[in-house]
């Protein structure tokens, strides 16, 4: 295939990588792919969450997520000492949930809202700043709010207060691993005759790599698939320099590292999202279709404590949002024939239905300093209820 052929500048760039040297690693790809800074699926104009996206995420479904999530950033406000903080929230999409964040101090922490001093989102995407943007200066104009490309971005040690990031970790690039006869090997992306992409098997890029795959065992058996991504540690490092003082709160579907390496997981986690399906054609549509990893949920709590930051814990978001009150926003408000009401109140329940809904498929973990780790959202939202213990 020639790169003239390409859709877009993300599969520009792969194929002209290609035709260069041959053939490049898949977390090359990926970082093309989802980021690119004009085609990547992430960086290119146009919705890639909500009805007319690809995928939904937890902002899409409800605001009571992003409004329950508020309760906690504001008992870390307090846990502070109250006075002026910051928050920070990390790849906010289209804006959704930074509304829902705001109102929630409102409606449910007035003098954390008061005393908020800044909302910094850290966005990459110039398109996506640029609806965050419009949709802040709409639904809450008197909010300082700031943009920044990075979180690197920030100064040493400038954030007092909390950081959030719904399916961030998710979206880091990840390097595809694979156990050969001959030990660990790395799935590179190459062309075959036809012209299509193709996985070609190829040694690994970095030691590092190596050391991971290892360190986790997540490539146990010959013929076994997996990921490591060093992003994920690198993001944590980023995370300990810019807290002063305060919380990290990530919410992201994962596994520990022994679930990983399970007989389940052989072919290990990543999926392409695509129009609302989900499909295992990795090295389809570049910069057209999401790309997603299961996060390794030891290999962030290791790289916290690494980095200095304390795990206060890690629950399923049905228990957290039960801990910090969604079940008085489960219930419709005012009359009965208030459709929008019952529809919000519907919504709500939806996020903690039981089963092996998004309540438990999706997990909350919170990295802290200075505030404690005993943290309302982590408690058991059950005690002292002994029916549903
Ligand atoms: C699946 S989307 C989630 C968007 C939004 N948080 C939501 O819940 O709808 C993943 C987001 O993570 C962002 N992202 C990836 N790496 C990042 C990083 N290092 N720092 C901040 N955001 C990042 C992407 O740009 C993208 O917006």
């Amino acid at each position: 295939m020639n790169d003239s052929f390409a859709r877009n500048p993300a599969e520009a760039e792969i194929l002209g990588r290609i035709a260069r040297r041959g053939a490049i690693p898949f977390v090359e790809f990926m970082e093309l792919a989802l980021y690119h800074p004009e085609g990547g699926y992430y960086s290119r104009p146009g919705a890639t969450t909500g009805p007319s996206g690809d995928f939904s995420t937890m902002p899409d479904v409800s605001p009571d997520f992003g409004r329950r999530l508020a309760v906690q950033a504001a008992e870390v406000h307090e846990r502070l000492g109250g006075g002026p903080w910051r928050l920070v929230e990390l790849g906010p999409g289209r804006g959704l949930m930074a509304v829902d964040l705001l109102e929630g101090l409102a409606r449910h922490a007035p003098e954390a809202f008061r005393e908020l001093s800044e909302l910094v989102l850290v966005e990459r995407s110039p398109s996506l700043r640029e609806v965050q943007r419009r949709r802040l200066a709409e639904a809450a104009p008197g909010v300082p709010a700031r943009w920044v490309a990075s979180l690197a971005e920030l100064p040493e040690r400038s954030v007092r207060g909390v950081l959030v990031g719904n399916e961030i970790l998710d979206a880091l690039p990840v390097h595809l691993v694979v156990r050969t006869e001959e030990g660990i090997g790395e799935r590179w992306v190459t062309i075959d005759g036809t012209g299509r992409l193709v996985f070609r098997d190829g040694p690994v890029t970095d030691p590092a790599v190596r050391i991971l795959a290892e360190r986790y065992g997540v490539v146990p058996r010959v013929g076994d698939l997996g990921e490591v991504s060093p992003a994920l540690a690198d993001l944590v490092a980023d995370v300990s320099r810019a807290l002063a003082a305060g919380a990290a709160i990530f919410v992201d579907y994962g596994h520990p590292a022994a679930v990983l390496g399970d007989e389940a997981h052989r072919e290990g986690t990543l999926l392409a999202y695509h129009r609302h399906r989900v499909t295992d054609d990795l090295l389809a549509r570049p910069g057209d279709q999401d790309l997603t990893a299961h996060v390794n949920w030891d290999h962030l709590e290791d790289a916290a404590r690494a980095a200095g930051l304390e795990v206060a814990g890690r629950t399923t978001q049905d228990r957290f949002l039960l801990a910090l009150g969604i079940v008085e926003d489960m219930v419709a408000p005012g009359a009965e024939d208030d459709a929008a009401g019952l529809a919000r109140a519907l919504a709500a329940r939806s996020l903690v239905l039981p089963g092996p809904g998004a309540g438990k498929r999706f997990e909350v973990e919170i990295l802290v300093r200075e505030v404690g780790t005993d943290l309302r959202g982590l408690a058991d939202p059950f005690a002292g209820l002994d029916a549903f213990s």
